[in-house]
């Protein structure tokens, strides 16, 4: 068999991680989730689920890969035979997400191509998003770009240099996110948007709140999707996996609460804060952005290098979405490789040109209500993610017992959040998750009232 390769060193291990998980949910749509579930509730519930259901759930992937050296898909069978669907589950989300992934990559292109030719003013237009994605040809062909270029990259396997570019590009997206927070934050009028985004208001404390940021969470971290997994089997027995998982989500968060400082009090400077604004959802950094790039002088150049560095991110993740399925299928088929990833391009057209007709010529065709790129992201992340999550702690907590987890933790040194760990994989976070879940669904359709 061949000798499964190992990162090297502890950096580059995170760096990757980091890479994977630091993409379009944390630009795009952590903040639009926070300015939707009422700012400050939303940051703090996130963060406690963070150190809690995030860490534990990040370790345990870790650890789960690593041990077993194995993809999910046999990841799970390996540690238990009747368990091994819970693998088969996992492997499910990437492909819910990766058409729609594809769609928003093609739009932030757009963007970049819209302020590279000095558009910024027109793109500033509170119409201009809206009429671009409801046209019936024009997000396509941003798409087909998007998505070819990630298929691309996937099939000649060029993700050694985007690996090696990213390690320049990720320091200056996140130099460049944090420029523009200050810039926005120190305008007139965004106090309002300040406060609005960190002080909790216990009126927006509710499980749509919950169930939100657990999807988030999971979605953000690239957790409860087998991801992890992978990348811990590559993890190199040398290296703490404590200390690189508190790494991770130290990063991904440090984005994801940056992008949020720059996009939600530019909705109060820029469109005024009203409910309305903040609820633009998948559109709002779309719309928001614009205005701060037109205000700023030399903005048709900052906000190219912005949208081309989200583009970045955003590539690099989709590249990791997709070689997670066409792993998979490699796994369970006898087919090649490349057949395996045309087939999963040609899946992710069919359903994302039907993610994109639904904002325009299909816009009345709903599933429950939702438009169909809001219905894959609620199946994906607001189900099966939870779910996943779930079902992982229960075959920890019980199938293989905790401390098959913790001794392989503890190969490296001492595990210094392990009585905290077994209660939580155990008891607290199962039955929490499955409370937020069903609260959280039953409230989402209306059937529970707060
Ligand atoms: N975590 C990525 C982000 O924040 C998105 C993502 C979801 C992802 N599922 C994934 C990345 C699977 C890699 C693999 O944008």
């Amino acid at each position: 068999m061949e000798e499964r390769s190992t990162f090297q060193g502890k950096l580059g291990f995170v760096l990757a991680a980091a890479g994977s998980a630091v993409g379009l949910g944390n630009l795009w749509r952590f903040p639009y989730l926070a300015a939707k579930y009422g700012g400050g509730m939303f940051l703090l519930i996130y963060i406690v689920l963070a150190i809690t259901f995030g860490f534990v759930l990040m370790v345990t992937e870790i650890a789960i890969g690593r041990k077993t050296q194995l993809s999910p898909l046999k990841a799970f069978g390996a540690l238990s035979k009747k368990w091994g669907w819970v693998g088969k589950l996992a492997t499910v989300v990437p492909v819910l997400i990766f058409p729609y992934y594809c769609l928003i990559g093609g739009w932030v292109t757009k963007y970049a191509a819209v302020m590279a030719t000095g558009k910024v003013s027109a793109a500033a237009d509170d119409a201009f998003f809206g009429s671009y994605i409801s046209a019936t040809v024009d997000p396509l062909i941003w798409f087909l770009i998007f998505i070819g270029a990630t298929t691309l990259v996937v099939l000649f396997g060029v993700n050694k240099g985007i690996e090696k570019l990213s390690r320049f590009l990720m320091p200056a997206l996140l130099v460049l996110t944090l420029v523009l927070s200050v810039y926005v934050v120190t305008r007139d009028g965004a106090l309002e948007g300040v406060k609005y985004y960190l002080l909790p208001n216990i009126k927006d404390l509710s499980p749509k709140t919950f169930l939100a940021a657990l999807g988030q969470l999971f979605y953000s971290m690239s957790l409860a999707m087998g991801i992890m997994i992978t990348y811990g089997s590559y993890f190199s027995k040398e290296e703490h996996i404590e200390k690189a998982a508190r790494q991770i989500e130290v990063f991904d968060t440090l984005i994801a609460f940056l992008a949020g400082l720059m996009i939600i009090p530019a909705v109060f400077v820029f469109s005024g804060g009203n409910q309305e604004a903040l609820g633009k959802g998948p559109s709002l950094m779309f719309v928001t952005l614009p205005k701060v790039f037109n205000s700023l002088p030399g903005g048709g150049i900052i906000g190219t290098a912005f949208f081309i560095l989200v583009l970045f991110a955003a590539i690099t993740s989709s590249v990791s979405i997709m070689e997670a399925i066409v792993s998979g299928i490699l796994d369970s088929f006898h087919i090649s490789r490349f057949k395996a990833t045309i087939l999963v391009a040609v899946f992710g057209i069919a359903v994302g040109i039907a993610c994109s007709f639904g904002f325009g010529i299909w816009s009345n065709f709903t599933i429950l209500g939702f438009d169909i790129l809001d219905f894959l992201d609620f199946v994906s992340n607001s189900v099966l993610l939870p779910l996943v999550g779930m079902l992982t702690c229960i075959v920890v907590g019980f199938v293989i017992k905790p401390d098959a987890v913790v001794s392989e933790i503890e190969l490296n040194g001492p595990f210094t959040m392990k009585r905290f760990y077994a209660a939580m994989v155990k008891w607290v976070a199962p039955i929490f998750i499955f409370a937020i879940l069903v609260s959280g669904i039953l409230e989402g359709f209306g059937i529970l009232k707060y």
